[in-house]
């Protein structure tokens, strides 16, 4: 029988709610996002974050119901599902309390859904033909704001950690680059089209590293140094660089930020084309906001095809945090159900 379920999302500045029915087919899904509020101090305030989250949650997810079933009748929905981590504490709760309110409130089952595991998820969103069979064993690279994470599984919620950065993940390397150039937050869409304004020549005119990890550097069990990745010297290195060579024009700092997204984008598809070559995969899953990133998904989709791989990047509107990955997730089977209700959130939840 295929279930319908609601889902809500609160781990960091996006406030969401949704309704996905079977894993695949998205009824509703509705995104209200604070980047403007946090804007000012050019990276998320928790504190501002969950005060938006308390003040929109019931609104985005009336709507999402109501967008899906023409009003809000619990009824149609067969349980309600949360992220419960990992991501920003007093963030959490927000959503995670909201759905325990609604699930004692309308007798529905709570789900406890793992932030991650949902982003990999978001691949198969708007795309029933992806059926379990054709996709595990899976390999995935979640990559946000927060995360980087290279990830085996072998079916939908059995995740094994092959690697991740081991300081800032991608979308933070992007946001603190824009940063130090003074073009804004968030910082990865904002490089990414200025990085296009170069012909392909001119994209990589300046050297930046491409963050191994030494293999002396302590690692957790399970964890490969070659699948592991260090993001924070591609931004002492670009700090260095900008120092010695400030910017004249736009066309500088057009230059500086695609070298940079070339030297992030080159790291990532390095270790997921080590990974491909070592593991027997039967697809490749890329989802989080860094895979919007257009060179990456160009650099990704070549790997992948070199190694026969076949490629799913989550649909736009699924890349970014988003309550469907949630819904479509449980939907689909996946995340904790029992003893749910007496869950805490767990802001650093491990894979
Ligand atoms: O998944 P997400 O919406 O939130 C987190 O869970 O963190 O990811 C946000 C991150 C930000 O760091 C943002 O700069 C980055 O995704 N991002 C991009 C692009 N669009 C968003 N990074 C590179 N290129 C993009 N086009
Ligand atoms: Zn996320």
């Amino acid at each position: 029988m295929s279930l319908t379920v609601l889902g809500i999302e609160t781990s960091c500045d996006e406030t969401a709610a949704a309704v996905v029915r079977g894993g695949s087919e998205v009824l509703s899904s509705v995104v209200y996002s604070q980047v403007p509020l946090h804007r000012p101090y050019g990276g998320v305030v928790p504190e501002i974050a969950s005060r938006s989250h308390i003040e929109k949650i019931r609104g985005i997810v009336e709507a999402a119901m109501t967008q899906a079933f023409g009003s809000c009748d619990w009824s149609r929905i067969d349980a309600v599902a949360a992220t419960y981590g990992p991501g920003l504490a007093p963030a959490l709760l927000v959503g995670w309390n909201a759905a325990k309110g609604i699930s004692i409130a309308a007798g529905k089952p709570l789900v406890a859904v793992h932030h991650m595991y949902a982003h990999l998820h978001a691949v198969r969103l708007g795309h029933p033909e992806l059926r379990e069979e054709a996709l595990y064993p899976q390999f995935g690279l979640a990559v946000s704001g927060g995360h980087t994470c290279f990830i085996a599984s072998d079916a939908p919620g059995s995740c094994r950690l092959l690697g991740q950065t081991i300081d800032d993940a991608a979308g933070e390397a992007f946001d603190k680059a824009a940063k130090c150039l003074g073009l804004g937050y968030p910082g990865g869409p904002v490089i990414d089209r200025l990085a296009r304004t170069l012909p392909p020549e001119e994209r990589r005119t300046i050297d930046f590293p491409l963050g191994r990890v030494s293999a002396d550097h302590p690692l957790p069990e399970g964890w490969q140094h070659d699948l592991c990745v260090s993001f924070s010297g591609l931004k002492t290195a670009l700090i260095t660089y900008v120092r010695k060579h400030p910017p004249r024009d736009e066309r500088d700092v057009a230059r500086i930020c695609s070298a940079y997204q070339e030297a992030i984008v080159e790291a990532l598809a390095l270790r997921a084309d080590l990974a491909l070559k070592r593991g027997r995969y039967r697809s490749f899953a890329v989802g989080g906001g860094v895979s919007l990133n257009g060179r990456l998904r160009e650099a990704l989709s070549g790997v992948a095809q070199a190694r026969g791989v076949p490629v799913y990047f989550a649909a736009p509107a699924y890349c970014g945090d988003n309550a469907a990955m949630i819904a479509g997730y449980a939907s689909a089977g996946g995340g904790i159900r029992e003893g749910a209700l007496a869950l805490d959130i767990d802001p650093s939840l491990p894979i």
